[in-house]
């Protein structure tokens, strides 16, 4: 079968269809994480965030350039990441229940390339070890929720209830939420690390409460059960949203 390709390679790699690689916008880019594993595949990325503070922390890559933006981008904002039509991906990282607005959407839809650029937003909710862990880390979470921000229920949901106004990509019958699973090798200072960063531990500190409590930390050490050097191989559960701009897209159509 294979045999039936050999003699028009080349022929078949100059004329058949392939994806255009040419520009990303990832947007609320934090520390670059989703940026710097689209630079090795992608000529040029815009990472995008309004804090300056997270991008200071990205790593600097001779393709990605990082702007710090207003959270409602300008028109002369956008013009910077891009032209009409200029950008093959947008990308969002555990970022779009940030700023789930028509506006952000006319822009996406504006910048996408047509009929072919693709908008992949995707979140991860908590964490999952073992059914010893697991439990005792989501009581810990619910008992977070006073200091979570109200959007952050939609990351609870999985991104079944945010807005996705775009068309199904092709081979696929709708935009999601497709299920995948990460894991990463952590130890227990770096779960710790990963509970510190979040926005509500934040939020509660400001209010004089230490989510990481002694006996919080007591509980998590406990029921960790590390390999010999510590670790854990934790598995984060994410969830994408995938679609394109539909051909006929016009601006501040609200019908989808
Ligand atoms: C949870 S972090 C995600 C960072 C990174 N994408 C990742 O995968 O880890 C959310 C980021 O969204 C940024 N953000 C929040 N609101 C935003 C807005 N309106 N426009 C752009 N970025 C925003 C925050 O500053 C933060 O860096």
């Amino acid at each position: 079968m294979a045999d039936l390709f050999l003699k028009q390679a080349e022929q078949y790699s100059a004329t058949r269809p392939d994806p255009s690689h040419d520009l990303v916008w990832d947007v609320g880019t934090g520390s670059g994480q989703a940026a710097v594993s689209l630079a090795s595949i992608y000529t040029k990325v815009i990472g995008t965030d309004t804090s300056n503070k997270q991008l200071e922390f990205a790593p600097k890559l001779p393709n990605v350039r990082y702007l710090c933006t207003s959270p409602n981008i300008s028109p002369s904002e956008l013009e910077q990441i891009g032209t009409e039509s200029s950008v093959d991906l947008v990308t969002v990282a555990q970022a779009l229940h940030w700023f789930d607005n028509q506006s952000f959407y006319d822009q996406v839809k504006w910048i996408l390339k047509k009929p072919n650029g693709v908008i992949a937003a995707w979140c991860y909710t908590i964490p999952e070890i073992d059914d010893q862990f697991d439990p005792i880390f989501r009581k810990f979470y619910s008992e977070s929720k006073p200091y979570w921000d109200l959007l952050r229920g939609l990351v609870d949901d999985k991104y079944t209830t945010i807005k996705f106004p775009f068309e199904a990509v092709d081979g696929c019958d709708h935009t999601g939420p497709f299920e995948f699973k990460s894991k990463k090798l952590m130890s227990l200072d770096e779960f710790f690390t990963y509970v510190r960063s979040w926005s509500a531990y934040q939020t509660a500190k400001e209010k004089g409460v230490e989510l990481l409590n002694d006996g919080a930390i007591e509980e998590f050490t406990r029921a960790w059960n590390g390999d010999e050097n510590g670790q854990r191989c934790v598995t984060y559960p994410v969830y994408l949203r995938i679609g394109k701009a539909y051909f006929n897209w016009q601006k501040s159509d609200t019908t989808r």
